[in-house]
């Protein structure tokens, strides 16, 4: 059985992947060039990152070529090629193969050598995937679930060209301005207390924008999204392959819209970006360590602690404006095959799903759309 926990609102494969601490022989550059073959699901060279890495280490400095080709088991030329590589992407370095390369400024790029020292300690510290483009992270964390991916794996990518967000929509997934990231969890759960879980997503990424800039304000809406001022910034698509009685693994696919100067003509008035919030640029490294650390403590908190369903589900209802009294019309199958119906919301049962009032008494809500009364979306 394979699920998609949650039907959604907004409308915003398979390759052996490379972890990041393995060292792998040099071999042809894996991050394509565009429309190359395989560019879309070829994970990250790691080439690349150490590049990256050894520049940062000596940023006062110029770099020679040599050094790197030495750091990289690799050669000048090899290096020269990489180099272009990494420029293609934006990060600025200065120099060609006669001077030795200089990093110019620090590039805001998720890449494991820059993100993982930054999440020690966590579960997803060890089994990073990073991709320049990818088709949706969520396909590539499922797959290689199915393949055996340990919990605590993490898939981020720069770029996605078919992001996936629930219910079938598409999730807007421009090159590094938005934090595109899905991870791989195997709680000993069954299948229906993945929904709190999945609570507990919104809850990390909650506390991830506020630990960064309190000043966002902003509102969990039932099940998974985080909104400013009525504006998508997050959603969040869980996917599981369980038994009836019994979750094999989970995938929480997490997208942020970080940078993002501006949007779609369709996402009008539905989206918004950390950066349009606030007037200024965030860093996504830092919001993505935030947010894998803080999740990690969430889930840590939901496996251990006696009384952390009651505690995420409490949670979850102070920080939303949507789980009681809210005027709503629930679409797209709600708790009864008759089509959408409109109440007022009456917080949480104890399994996470939403309590609406109607005219003919209360109703759980399972899954669907949930849209505030009077707004054309939501
Ligand atoms: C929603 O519809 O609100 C959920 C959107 C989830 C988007 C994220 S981006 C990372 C991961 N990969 C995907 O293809 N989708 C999720």
């Amino acid at each position: 059985m394979v699920l998609d926990l949650v039907p959604h609102n907004s409308r915003i494969k398979k390759k052996a992947t490379i972890h990041a601490r393995e060292s792998r022989p040099a071999g042809p550059a894996v991050a394509l060039p565009k429309g190359a073959p395989g560019s879309q699901h070829e994970p990250t060279d790691i080439r690349l990152g150490r590049i990256l890495r050894l520049l940062t280490e000596n940023a006062t400095v110029v770099v020679s070529g040599t050094k790197i080709a030495q750091e990289i088991s690799s050669n000048r030329s090899e290096v020269w090629r990489l180099i272009q590589q990494l420029r293609g992407l934006g990060v600025d370095v200065a120099g060609h193969p006669a001077t030795g390369y200089q990093l110019r400024s620090v590039p805001d790029l998720l890449l494991p050598e820059i993100l993982q020292p930054l999440i020690r300690g966590t579960i997803f510290d060890s089994h990073f995937h990073h991709y320049y483009k990818i088709g949706s992270t969520n396909v590539a964390g499922m797959s290689a679930a199915a393949d055996g991916a340990p919990e605590g794996s993490v898939f981020l990518a720069e770029e996605q060209t078919a992001g996936r967000g629930r219910g079938a929509h598409a999730w807007h997934s421009t090159r590094s301005v938005g934090i595109y990231c899905s991870v791989v969890l195997r709680p000993m759960l069954p299948p229906s207390e993945v929904l709190v879980l999945s609570l507990a997503a919104g809850l990390a990424v909650d506390e991830a924008i506020q630990q960064m800039d309190s000043r966002m304000q902003l509102d969990l809406k039932w099940p998974n999204d985080v909104l400013i001022g009525g504006k998508k910034v997050c959603g969040i698509l869980t996917e599981m392959n369980a038994e009836i009685t019994q979750v094999r693994y989970i995938v929480v696919g997490i997208g942020i819209n970080v940078n993002q100067a501006s949007f779609p003509e369709e996402l009008d008035g539905l989206a918004t970006s950390l950066r349009l919030q606030s007037g200024s640029e965030w860093s996504r490294v830092e919001l993505a360590a935030a947010l894998l650390k803080s999740l990690h403590r969430e889930y840590r908190k939901f496996l251990e602690e006696a009384d952390a369903k009651k505690s995420i589900l409490r949670r979850f209802a102070e920080r939303s404006s949507w789980v009681s009294g809210k005027a709503v019309r629930i679409e797209d199958g709600g708790s009864s095959s008759d089509g959408a119906f409109e109440g007022i919301t009456e917080g949480l049962d104890d399994r996470g799903f939403l309590r609406v009032r109607t005219a003919r008494g209360v109703r759980t809500v399972l899954s669907g759309t949930v849209r505030e009364r009077g707004m054309l979306d939501s």
